[in-house]
Parts: structure tokens; C-alpha cells; sequence
């Protein structure tokens, strides 16, 4: 694990050659990240110090980059930040790697499992196994925690030379309220002899504990899991909750076991055959553009050096600086100046003549956006709908046989009021359910059909068995549905598939029309493009949120 400069750095003099504007954008992404995504242009100037108009510059880059949006007057981080977090996990490969083993213990045991990297002199979480309880408190992939607060903490300060040490004691005398942890709810320092003396039963025993440190409640058991040569590659906890587990038994019950799972990842690590690189990132969006297009505002240093972090990737996790500038598209001198910035932040090292993303990366924007479910991420989506068609937009998935409605941005002139998130209705008679029960294999949607009981809503409903499945053949091969007063007399409805990054189906997006409103011909020749649109719109914004996190569908 390549050593990552602290926070601290940033507090040192940039270099000659540093990048001001990225240095300045990295600050207005890192404030937003620890204000939970969103603040007001005027918050951010207050935060970053920086001058309004300079705000107002980085914001609009930020924006023709879609790294935030803009939301009434807030500025809000958006999904496709997170791929410069995707960059540095595809170059750790320890959560391609390691991550389903982590979830199949996490439901083994019944418990949250969680993979951690070291961050300096603190923790960096990469992978979450998380179950879902009332009593359980889980922390996000990118979240840092302060070692001397966690299970994994003294099994990496176990390692540590006196230089390490020193940073340790220099952070928490700059630094005794923990700001630099804001995942972590505030706690009086914890006394440094205590801290080493658990660090040096850690480094004996193999394993270590967080009783109740980070949170009142939580309780965790952590292992590492080595590379060959001995030093930890990352850490594997198991957490838990004091309502079913003390600390004492945690370890008591579940160490072996979780001894074993980093047994079997330490020989997954050491088999896995080398990465095959990823395809070269496409350039950026903004790269083709021309000055004029970009506007006056647009701050292409910043956007350059942004563009070299999602230059690296799976196989592609240590780059010289001709292989940076190749893919990026940059000069040379451009993409050193950006790497230098780069390091100086603390977000690449540099080794020999290679450099490499470092888990601070994952303070770009992670934690908030890993948090996501799918109808938040389609929200400013369905908005956009709605205001371009003037008619109410919905999201809905397949629950049993219903939709459920699980995003909604409604008109006030349509008839259906009544319709909120959490509505069902029989999915047959719906163009959401439609077009989800077409993307079903074949032979589960013939038992669906086979089992159900199709009854008419209206006049027109469809509910001979046959009818239905020729109709959903044709949704099927069309990709979208349209259902005309089956519903609802009246109620007319247009339908599209939203599809995860592997191509899976995993909900629809609709227009609920008067069925008057417009001739069926103006259905598919207004509505179904602004429809398709805002389903891709959703999928650009949702492939980026799953590749690492488990999104959940409502
Ligand atoms: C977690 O995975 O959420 C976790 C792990 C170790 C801790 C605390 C929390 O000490």
C-alpha cells in the first residue's frame, strides 16, 4: 500500500508549476462532499474563501463537466463524479476482486462486512456488505475514519515507523475536533498510550476490535488481508451492533470465520491473473468542444486536470506521464502540471516513474453519491420531463405483480392526482408494468401470466392471456409501451425501460397523459423522444452509482 500524504498537505505551499484553478476546484468538490452534496454558491465562498465570481467560474465548468448541477440555488454534486472514484477502486481491483466474497460472508453471518484501505493515518472504506437493520449504522465506500477510532486502525498503526507516528500525533493536535472525519460523530481524543498499546496487541494477535469508538452501539472485529510480502493490502471487518453483540463476543463467535474469509481473499489476491486494462476512458464530453461553445466561463485548466484522474482504471493503475497524456489527450506539459497539482493535493503518488490515484480520490464526491437510491437519482429527471411534455413523469418498478410507483413529478392539471410514490396497480393493465413484465425471461413471464387473473379496469382493458402476451412481444421488441384508457377512462400512458449497466431492465419511466391531450401520432412523435431522453438521462447518471455500490431500487 503505496503511503498517502495526510490532509496536512494541502496546507503546505503548492509548487511552482501547481494548476490554481484545479487546486481550487478540488476545494469547491471537497466542501461539497463534506456538506453532504448540496450548498448554496454563497456557502461555498464562505467555506473555500474563494471570491464569487471564482465560485461562480468553477461552478460552470463543474456544470459543462456534469460534476454538479444546479438545483434552484443550490449547487449539487452529480452522479457522474463518481467517476474519478470509479478510476481509483477499478485501479485497486481489491473490490472486483474481493467484493462478492465480502457479501457472501456479510450474509453468511448475518452481519455487515465492510473492505477498508489505509488513508494516511486514517481508514478509507472501499467495499460496504451492508445489511439492512433498524440498528445498524453503516458507514459509505469513501467514507475516512480516524484510525484510533476503528477495528482496523491498530492493525495498521501495528506497521507503523516513528515517522508514521509523528504524523499521527501532528494531525490530532491540528486537528483534535475530527474535521477532517466528518463521517464520524465527534468524541474527546482518545489518549495516544492506550491507542499504542492497542497496536501493539494488534500487531501480535492478528486481529483487533472498536468497541463502541466510533459510535455508541457499534461494535466491529477487523483482520487484515496481506500481500505476499506480509504488509496488509486492506482490511476486512465484520460490524455489529451491541444489541447482539458485545465486542468480547464478537471475537468469541466470528473471528475464525473471518479469519478464514481473509485466508481465501489473500489466495484470491495472489491468483488473480493481471488486470486486463480497461478500454482508454473516451475523451471527455467537453473535449471536442470549441472555445465559443464552452462559454466564457468554462475554466479549461480546471476541467484538464480533472480529466487525468479518470485517465486511470482497471489494469491501468500505474501510468507514466506519456501514458497519461495519451489518454487524456493532453500536452505533456499539461498533464505534468496537472499530475504534480495532483500529488501535491495528495490525490496521485508518484513512484519511480509511474504514478498512482490514491483512496483520497474517493473524497471527490463518494460518499454522498454512493448513498443514492434510484428514485433520487432519477428525480431531477422526471422533473425535466415533466417541464419539457407538461404532463406528469413517474418512475415505478415490479413488486409481486404490481408497479409500484417510486418517483413522481406531477402537473397539476392532470386528472390522476391520486397517483403517489408507493401507488400499485395490477402491472397488465399499466405501460410501466408493461414494459416491465416484456423484459422478463420468457418463461417467467408466461408463469406470471399463466397465474394471473387479468380483470378489466375499464372497457378496454386487456385480459385475455393471449392478447397479452402478443402485446407484450410487440412492447418487447419496440421498447416501449403505450396504454390507452385500460387503466382509467380517459388515462392514457407511455412507457420506456430504464436498463442497469449491464442492459437489465430494472424499471420504467412514463407519461400519464389526458387521453384528448394529443392524437396518438403526437404520442410517439413528442412524447416518446423527450421519453427515451430522460431514460438515458437516468442510466447516464445511475452506470456510474452502481459500478461499486448496490443501488437501491426505491
Ligand atoms: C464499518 O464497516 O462500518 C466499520 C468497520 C470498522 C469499524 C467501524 C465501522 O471499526
Amino acid at each position: 500500500m503505496p503511503p498517502t500524504p495526510t490532509d496536512r498537505a494541502t496546507g503546505t505551499e503548492p509548487p511552482a508549476e501547481a494548476v490554481t484553478p484545479l487546486i481550487r476546484g478540488i476545494a469547491v468538490l471537497r466542501r461539497l462532499t463534506d456538506e453532504g452534496g448540496t450548498m448554496s454558491p454563497s456557502a461555498l465562498e464562505r467555506a473555500t474563501g474563494l471570491a464569487r465570481s471564482t465560485v461562480d467560474r468553477i461552478v460552470a465548468t463543474l456544470v459543462r463537466m456534469e460534476y454538479v448541477r444546479v438545483e434552484g440555488r443550490d449547487v449539487v454534486l452529480a452522479p457522474r463524479l463518481m467517476e474519478l472514484g470509479n478510476a481509483y477502486l477499478s485501479a485497486l481491483r481489491l473490490p472486483d476482486l474481493l467484493g462478492g466474497r465480502a457479501d457472501a460472508l456479510a450474509d453468511a453471518l448475518d452481519e455487515s462486512v465492510s473492505l477498508a484501505v489505509a488513508d494516511g493515518d486514517g481508514i478509507r472504506f472501499v467495499h460496504q456488505a451492508t445489511r439492512r437493520r433498524a440498528m445498524s449504522l453503516s458507514f459509505r465506500i469513501g467514507d475516512p475514519l480516524p484510525v484510533e477510532r476503528t477495528a482496523p486502525g491498530p492493525l495498521l498503526a501495528a506497521g507503523w515507523d516513528e515517522e508514521e507516528w509523528r504524523r499521527w500525533r501532528e494531525r490530532r493536535a491540528e486537528d483534535p475536533d475530527g474535521g477532517a472525519f466528518p463521517a464520524a460523530p465527534p468524541r474527546p481524543p482518545a489518549d495516544e498510550a492506550e491507542f499504542a498499546a492497542r497496536a501493539g496487541r494488534a500487531g501480535r494477535d492478528g486481529w483487533a476490535l472498536d468497541d463502541q469508538l466510533i459510535e455508541p452501539g457499534l461494535v466491529a472485529l477487523a483482520v487484515p488481508v496481506r500481500a505476499p510480502d506480509g504488509s496488509p493490502d486492506c482490511f476486512l471487518s465484520v460490524v455489529s451492533h451491541t444489541s447482539r453483540h458485545t465486542a468480547a463476543s464478537l471475537r468469541e463467535t466470528l473471528l475464525p470465520r473471518l479469519l478464514a474469509a481473509a485466508g481465501e481473499m489473500e489466495r484470491e489476491l495472489r491468483e488473480a491473473p493481471p488486470a486486463a486494462p480497461d478500454s482508454p476512458t473516451a475523451l471527455a464530453s467537453w473535449t471536442g468542444a470549441s472555445k465559443q461553445e464552452l462559454g466564457r466561463d468554462f475554466n479549461e485548466s480546471l476541467a484538464r486536470g480533472l480529466s487525468v484522474m479518470a485517465a486511470f482504471g482497471a489494469g491501468r493503475d500505474a501510468l507514466t506521464l506519456s501514458e497519461v497524456a495519451r489518454a487524456t489527450g493532453l500536452a505533456r506539459a499539461t498533464a505534468r502540471r496537472a499530475l504534480i497539482t495532483l500529488e501535491h493535493l495528495g490525490y496521485v503518488t508518484a513512484r519511480d516513474r509511474t504514478h498512482h490515484l490514491t483512496p483520497r480520490v474517493l473524497a471527490l464526491g463518494y460518499p454522498p453519491l454512493s448513498r443514492a437510491a434510484l428514485p433520487q437519482i432519477a428525480q431531477p429527471h422526471l422533473a425535466a420531463l415533466t417541464e419539457r411534455v407538461r404532463d406528469s413523469a413517474s418512475l415505478a418498478v415490479l413488486v409481486g405483480d404490481e408497479v409500484q410507483y417510486v418517483a413522481r413529478v406531477a402537473t397539476r392539471r392532470i386528472m390522476n392526482v391520486n397517483i403517489t410514490v408507493g401507488t400499485r396497480f395490477p402491472a397488465y393493465a399499466t405501460s410501466m408494468g408493461r414494459v416491465l413484465l416484456a423484459a422478463l425471461p420468457e418463461a417467467e413471464r408466461d408463469a406470471r401470466l399463466a397465474r394471473s387473473t387479468p380483470h378489466a379496469l375499464t372497457g378496454r382493458t386487456v385480459t385475455d392471456r393471449d392478447e397479452l402476451r402478443t402485446v407484450l412481444d410487440r412492447v418487447r421488441a419496440a421498447s416501449w409501451a403505450l396504454v390507452d384508457e385500460e387503466l382509467e377512462a380517459g388515462l392514457r400512458s407511455l412507457a420506456v425501460p430504464v436498463r442497469d449497466r449491464h442492459g437489465a431492465v430494472v424499471a420504467a419511466v412514463n407519461v400519464a397523459m389526458h387521453a384528448g391531450s394529443r392524437t396518438l401520432e403526437e404520442c410517439a412523435s413528442d412524447v416518446l423522444p423527450a421519453l427515451r431522453e430522460a431514460a438515458a438521462r437516468i442510466e447516464a447518471d445511475l452506470h456510474p452509482t452502481e459500478r461499486f455500490v448496490r443501488v437501491p431500487a426505491l
